[in-house]
């Protein structure tokens, strides 16, 4: 059977080659249709579409990552057998030689899918076409504020850390000061991710800013983090037909400052500088 498999790919190569220099008949294209974007637990369906020319199928081959785990030959009995892959698990009853359909995705799915199909004698032509599936995993908590201080000065630097939940791809993280985004980069410290258990990844990203009285609107400042998790902009610019989902999420930790008690920062003939407080679960 291997052996068979090893002849037939020796030829399957020589008169690839032969065909190309002979005839324009035959296996035209091929193209796969992979969702680009899945969550845990859902159902994939990898299409595999194809134009023959006039030729008669031999086989469609799936890989991930160069392990084959689906295979259909119209000629073979059983037509379809699937291979054992990490993370991939066909569903036979819902494939065949243009799509196969994975149940229950999990992160080891993600990965690079290929369909390879070929063409009977005398043509033995065959053509690929590959494309990503990402198994998403929105992050389960808020992200959280560290690095804050009991009380602090007009005057005084604020260090704080924002670290978001573990997500699959990496969240992105915005800090906003009275609902600005802040974007002065020697405001912003980036440290690498962080890469959990799961192909799970955490960012933190600081926050850093000297305190002055403009930070103060009514007596308070809001100091919030942000992190979404928005795959969409991975978009890439590859060539196989993609579909995407607008997988969005969006988690907030937010800070609010306000001057503590007995201290009047209206009155500007008060010399003295105003502490502040600040409370970590407003509201
Ligand atoms: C922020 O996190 C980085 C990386 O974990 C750490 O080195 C740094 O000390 C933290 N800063 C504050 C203010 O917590
Ligand atoms: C401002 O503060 C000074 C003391 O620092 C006080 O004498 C004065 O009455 C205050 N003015 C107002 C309007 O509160």
């Amino acid at each position: 059977m291997e052996l068979f498999s090893i002849k037939l790919l020796f030829c399957v190569v020589f008169c690839c080659v032969v065909h190309v220099a002979l005839t324009v008949k035959g296996l035209k294209w091929v193209r796969v249709n992979v969702p680009q974007f899945r969550v845990p637990g859902e159902t994939a369906i990898l299409h595999c579409d194809y134009d023959l020319g006039g030729d008669a199928l031999y086989a469609v081959k799936w890989y991930k990552e160069h392990e084959e785990f689906y295979r259909f030959v119209p000629k073979a009995t059983p037509q379809a057998n699937s291979y054992k892959v990490e993370g991939v698990h066909v569903d036979m009853s819902k494939s065949d030689s243009k799509k196969v359909s994975l149940h229950s995705v999990g992160w080891k799915t993600s990965g690079l899918f290929r369909c390879e199909v070929s063409a009977e004698a005398p043509s033995f032509a065959s053509a690929q076409s590959e494309a990503r599936m990402e198994v998403v995993s929105l992050p389960q908590e808020d992200p959280v504020i560290t690095g804050v201080e009991i009380q602090y000065q007009i005057g005084d630097e604020i260090n704080l850390n924002c670290t978001s939940g573990r997500s699959y791809p990496a969240s992105i993280l915005h800090w906003y000061i009275n609902e600005q985004q802040v974007v002065t980069p020697s405001s912003l410290i980036r440290y690498p991710h962080t890469h959990h258990k799961h192909g799970l990844i955490s960012v933190t990203l600081g926050l850093r800013f000297t305190l002055s009285s403009r930070h103060f609107l009514g007596g308070s400042m809001r100091v919030k983090c942000v992190a979404s998790v928005s795959p969409e902009l991975w978009r890439g610019d590859r060539e196989s037909v993609v579909q995407s989902m607008a997988v969005k999420d969006m988690r907030e930790a937010l800070l609010l400052a306000t001057v503590l008690s007995g201290l009047v920062s209206d009155n500007s003939s008060t010399k003295e500088d105003p502490a502040f407080h600040i409370q970590e679960h407003p509201e």
